[in-house]
């Protein structure tokens, strides 16, 4: 996963370098416009996906887990643990689904009040943020864990 701010720069670069395009390709024939258009429409529309996805992750986490972890994920010593460069977070993205599913001490379990899908959104935003690094989890992964 590309770290936010790089992700927000390519996807922004990709609409005015379209706006650009738009006006050279009034010069262009047809068949160097189709070969030009379409590879920079695949790459912008998986930037742009990549960009919604960490969004709607970072959005859910805010609405959940930051009033006990933080929005910056440092969570509140002694009371919270952080989960930026948490070993947990860090190691394996299951492991995150079944704190999540089962809860955890103080920490409520999410099982029927977020579906499958969000929580796959926030564990691969909690995983690749504040200097974490993971591979995703999907929603279908974590539904069979229950
Ligand atoms: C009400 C406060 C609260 C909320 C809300 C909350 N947590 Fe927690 N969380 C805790 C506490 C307390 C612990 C430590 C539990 C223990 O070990 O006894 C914890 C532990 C964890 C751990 C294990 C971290 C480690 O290093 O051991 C993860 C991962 C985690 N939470 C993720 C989340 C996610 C993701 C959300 C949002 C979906 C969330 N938490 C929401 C309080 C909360």
């Amino acid at each position: 996963m590309l770290p936010t701010f790089l992700v927000r720069r390519i996807a922004t670069g990709c609409v005015y370098s379209r706006a650009m395009k738009k006006q050279t390709l009034l010069h262009l024939n047809k068949r160097n416009r189709a070969s030009l258009l379409f590879p920079a429409f695949v790459f912008c529309s998986s930037i742009a996906g990549a960009a919604l996805a960490q969004d709607k992750g970072e959005l859910l986490f805010l609405n959940n887990c930051a009033e006990c972890h933080q929005r910056d994920g440092k969570g509140i010593p002694n009371i919270y643990p952080a989960l930026a460069g948490s070993e947990v977070v860090r190691g394996s993205a299951v492991d995150v689904a079944l704190v999540m599913l089962i809860g955890r001490g103080e920490m409520p379990s999410f099982a029927g009040s977020i579906t499958y899908e969000d929580m796959a959104s926030i564990i691969n935003y909690v995983r690749n943020s504040w200097g974490n690094s993971g591979e995703e989890i999907s929603a279908q992964r974590i539904e069979k864990l229950r």
